[in-house]
């Protein structure tokens, strides 16, 4: 009997304010050029006064379950990646849990910054596969406009806001599910990508700080690596792989990875022009626009991909 985790159904969340690039040029000195050239990212959207972490995770939760067609009481399993918790604690998965009415479930976050979503659904697979869950919500949801120091135009106008779900069914014997999943990491780099404050440190939540140029440059290298591990572990090849769903940082690294590997830029998902880097939320983001507007159906074989703060980085193929 094999036993696999299958996406039932697809979710996401996105603040209602929406800022462009030329409201950004009006704040700190950037262009809307340079930020689209370097980056491709033209569009983000940014969590208003009502609008938290936990918010945003249980409206993308609630509409992954409305596509599944399953009931929030048949969730036994809530993991939630998130950098930007909404308190240090309780973990933000209890509270969302507290939001879709479940009294009763297995609930966690899981810290792995912009791979926290491959994290969360490493996690949540092993436990479906092992026997300790039947039906999970793996959630990637973030505020970093609350971490961003808005006067840095190296990293302020790179991130965004919002909120992307996964449930994941136990199914027996079926063609689809998730083959394999690979995760990474290399606390050595520490300092090229951190936040400056936290609970037992500084006792402040801290702004993000990143070496950008320094960051590309790992993200290519251990990006093709991983995947080329994960498309190894299912069995699979490049050539087959319908869809590469990646982590939406910067359009350059995603055109990098993509000639690395010697694949097609028209099998990868790109949302980092109207969402901009969403952390935890990017790759459930993408994997929901790209399942809602049609291009990912059933049966196409699928790679989701992430790199970023600790460093941490995974990748996880499966058969939507
Ligand atoms: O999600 C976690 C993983 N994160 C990433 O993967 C991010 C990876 N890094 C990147 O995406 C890119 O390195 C950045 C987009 C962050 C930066 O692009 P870059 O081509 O590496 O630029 P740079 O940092 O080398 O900066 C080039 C120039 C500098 O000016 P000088 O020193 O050449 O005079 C910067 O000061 O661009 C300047 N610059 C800006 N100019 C206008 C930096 N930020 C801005 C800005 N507007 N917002």
């Amino acid at each position: 009997m094999t036993l696999r985790a299958v996406i039932a159904g697809v979710g996401s969340a996105l603040p209602e304010r929406r800022v462009d690039n030329a409201e950004l040029a009006a704040q700190v000195d950037t262009s809307d050029e340079w930020i689209v050239e370097r980056t491709g990212i033209r569009t983000r959207y940014i969590a208003g006064p009502g609008e938290t972490t936990g918010t945003l995770a249980a409206d993308a939760a609630r509409r992954a379950l409305d596509h599944a067609g399953i009931d929030a009481g048949d969730i036994d399993l809530i993991v939630l990646a998130t950098a930007t918790p909404d308190q240090t604690f309780p973990a933000t998965a209890t509270k969302v849990q507290t939001m879709l009415g479940i009294v009763d479930c297995i609930s966690f976050d899981v810290a792995a910054v912009c791979s926290g979503f491959l994290y969360a659904l490493s996690v949540a697979d092993s436990m479906i596969r092992g026997g300790g869950a039947k039906t999970a919500l793996v959630i990637g949801a973030e505020t970093f406009s609350r971490i961003l120091d808005w006067e840095d135009r190296t990293t302020c106008v790179l991130f965004g806001d919002g909120a992307g779900a996964v449930v994941l069914q136990a199914a027996e014997n079926g063609q689809s599910g998730i083959l394999a999943t690979r995760l990474h990491a290399d606390g050595r780099h520490q300092d090229l990508l951190y936040v400056d404050g936290g609970p037992s440190t500084t006792g402040t939540v801290g702004k993000l700080r990143m070496k950008g140029r320094e960051v590309f440059r790992h993200a290519v290298v251990n990006l093709a690596a991983v995947l080329n591990e994960v498309l190894d572990a299912a069995g699979v090849t490049a050539d087959e792989v319908d869809w590469i769903v990646p982590h939406q940082a910067n359009a350059r690294i995603l055109d990098a990875t993509a000639k690395k590997l010697g694949l097609s830029p028209g099998k990868i998902v790109v949302t980092v022009d109207r969402h901009a880097n969403t952390s935890a939320a990017s790759v459930p983001l993408a994997l929901d626009v790209a399942i809602k507007d049609g291009r990912i159906k059933r049966g196409d074989l699928v790679v989701l991909e992430a790199m970023g703060g600790g460093f941490t980085w995974g990748a996880a193929a499966l058969r939507y």
